[in-house]
This record gives structure tokens, sequence and C-alpha cells, in this order.
């Protein structure tokens, strides 16, 4: 089978094209035939080694998320059947309840090899159906960014009808979050460093949006617009150069939920408003295997369609990575398997 993986040593120019022999499952395994694999920002950070003691030694197959079809099961396999349409989960180890460094410990193109593939065993726990009228490639993005907007704002944030929820930018976990948002019965706020990318988001239901690069100052503007006493809950991707906004932006007693540094991890803000706000941060780190199902559930039931930017076919890896790394697309990116 043909494989996209970081061979020899940690940098992109070791990013290749290679083959390995097709995996056969064992007990309790299932073997998917992917068909569509999908980009997150941190693609960009593991062929530098970006997470570092904690990731599997080389070579390792790229790629956390992916949607394909089981074509072999194992013995004692009964959960799923050959012919199911199904996404491999991003942590392998956590099937529901908090997070602990044993659930967090194995997730996909990370600890252990990745969706850039043309097959993948895995133990049947460690897949779930997709949501039936999602194509593969809709399928694909939802394993990583979609379950960490789930988890931020309904799993963990709990968000409520009439919560004014901010969003910060326009890429793969920011839209899924500004679209939960949205079934929830929330008031979106939707930051953007793009007009052009601020009107598409408007299409997509924000009710509001804040040019971040135009009005650096933001967090004043967002606390207007969502008049009270401020936003209620806020998605925070950008990290060192927006935290300090997203505390003038929230409101007493309201959630900030820690999912990105893009802008950098170091910090230099008032941290006497987390204390005088009651500021909740919350920490984010994708979700369990009772976050996907309750998530599908929800996409499956509202008929809700991912926002698939660009997609690039399997050998086209490097371009895509340079261009998710340009932060030109809105939404995801997507790979054909
Ligand atoms: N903790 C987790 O579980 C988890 C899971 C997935 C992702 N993440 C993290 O979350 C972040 C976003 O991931 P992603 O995959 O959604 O990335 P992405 O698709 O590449 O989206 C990035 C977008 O963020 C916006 N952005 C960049 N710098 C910003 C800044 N300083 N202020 C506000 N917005 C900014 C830009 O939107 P505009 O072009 O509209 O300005 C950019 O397009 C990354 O740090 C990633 O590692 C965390």
């Amino acid at each position: 089978m043909k494989v996209f993986q970081v061979e020899g040593q940690w940098t992109r120019d070791n990013l290749r094209l290679s083959s390995h022999p097709d995996p056969q499952p064992g007990p309790g395994e299932v073997r998917v035939a992917l068909r569509a694999a999908a980009l997150n920002y941190r693609d960009l950070l593991v062929p530098q080694h970006g997470y570092g003691s904690r990731m599997q030694a080389l070579p390792l197959i790229m790629l956390s998320d992916g949607a394909g079809v089981v074509d072999a099961v194992g013995p004692g396999v009964s959960t799923v059947a050959a012919g199911d349409r199904v996404c491999p989960l991003f942590f392998q180890n956590w099937s529901g309840g908090p997070a602990n460094a044993e659930r967090l410990g194995r997730s996909l193109g990370c600890e252990i090899d990745g969706t850039m593939a043309d097959y993948r065993v895995l133990p049947a726990s460690g897949v779930a159906a997709a949501p039936a009228h999602l194509d593969d490639l809709q399928a694909a993005t939802l394993p990583t960014a979609a379950v960490t907007a789930w988890r931020a704002l309904i799993s963990e944030g709990r968000i409520a009808p009439g919560d004014k929820v901010l969003v910060q930018g326009t890429g793969g976990v920011s839209l899924f979050a500004l679209q939960f948002a949205k079934l929830a019965g929330a008031e979106v706020i939707v930051t953007s460093s793009s007009d052009d990318k601020l009107a598409r988001a408007r299409a997509l239901g924000a009710d509001a949006t804040i040019n971040y690069r135009t009005q650096p100052e933001w967090g004043r503007r967002a606390r207007e617009i969502a008049g009270a006493e401020g936003v209620d809950h806020i998605v925070e991707v950008g990290g060192e150069n927006t935290l300090g906004q997203s505390l003038r932006a929230i409101r007493p007693g309201g959630t900030i939920s820690m999912i990105g540094v893009l802008s950098g991890g170091r910090m230099d803000v008032s941290l006497g408003l987390v204390v005088t706000r009651h500021v909740r941060l919350q920490g984010i780190t994708v979700g369990s295997r009772d976050d996907f199902l309750a998530m599908s559930a929800a996409i499956a039931r509202h008929r809700l369609q991912p926002v698939v930017d660009r997609v690039f076919s399997f050998s086209e890896l490097h371009a895509a990575l340079d261009y998710l790394s340009t932060g030109q697309h809105f939404g995801k990116i997507c790979m054909g398997i």
C-alpha cells in the first residue's frame, strides 16, 4: 500500500511517498480502506518533531484525520462489519469520561501512525461510523477539528440558547465552532484577518464579525456587540496575541476554551482580569469517542455540511501543507486517497 510518511530525519524535506506491505487485522481489529484524509494545523508541526519525545519513532505516517470503509475484520469483532463507512478516532484510547494521561496518550499521526495511507488497521473501538449524508472528504474533516469544537462548546462548555460565543479566525476548528454554536441557538461573533472571509462567515450564520487586523483592540468591540456583561464563551486559537483581547471581551463568569496558540505560547496579560472576572480558562485537546458519537448524531440530525476549502490528491501532500501554512483557507483542506 502507499503511504506518506516522515522517514530518516525529522524535517519537511523527509516527508515522502513510500510503500508498506498491506496490513491484516488481528483479533479485535478492523482494516479501514481509507478514501479521504484532512489536514490540521498540527500537521505543519509533526514533520519537525513538534510534539517531542512522545512521538512515534520514525518512520511516521502523517495526518490524524480520515474516512474510509472497513474492508476486513479480525476475530472477535462484533461492533463493526465489512462495508461500514467509518472515521478513525483521533485518540485511540479515549472512549469517554474526563481527560487523563492514558486517554491522551495515543493519537493518530503523532504517537502512532496516521491516516495518509491506503489502509490502517485499528482496534474496532478506534473507529466510529461516519454520518451517512456526508461524502468521504467531508467525513474526513470530523475527528480532530470538529470534535475539538464540539468538546469546547458542548460537552465541556455546555452553551445554551441565547449565549454569546466568539470564535477566532476561520480555520477548521473555528468554523465547526461557529456551526455548532448556531445549532445550539447561540449568537456568534467571528473574528478574521480578511473581510472576504468574514462575509463568508456571515453567510454560514455568524451574527457579527470583526476584522482583527483593522481592529487590533477587537476585545472591546466584541464586548460592545455582546452587550450585557460581555461574551459568554470564547474559542481561543490565537494564544499569545489574542488572550489579552479575549479577557477584555469575556463576561464575568465566562469561559475561554484554550484550543491553540497560533500566535505564540507565551503570555504577558493582565491575569488579574482572570481573577476578578471569575473567568474559567478551559484547556481542550480534541475529545473522546463519546464526543465523536454525540457530535455525529447532531451533524446527521441537522444535516450539517462541513466546510471543505480545497482538495488535493494523495501525492500532493507537500503542496497541501504549503497551502495550509499560507492561512488562505476557509475551513478544511482535504486529501483524496
Ligand atoms: N487543542 C486541540 O484539541 C486542537 C485541535 C485542533 C486544533 N488545535 C489548534 O487550534 C489552532 C487552530 O487549528 P486549525 O486546525 O483550526 O487551524 P487552521 O485551520 O490552520 O486555522 C487557522 C486560522 O486561524 C486564524 N488565526 C491565525 N492567527 C490568528 C490570530 N493571531 N488571531 C486570530 N485568528 C488567527 C486564521 O483565520 P483568518 O484567516 O480568518 O484570520 C487562520 O486561517 C491551532 O493552534 C491548532 O494547533 C487544537
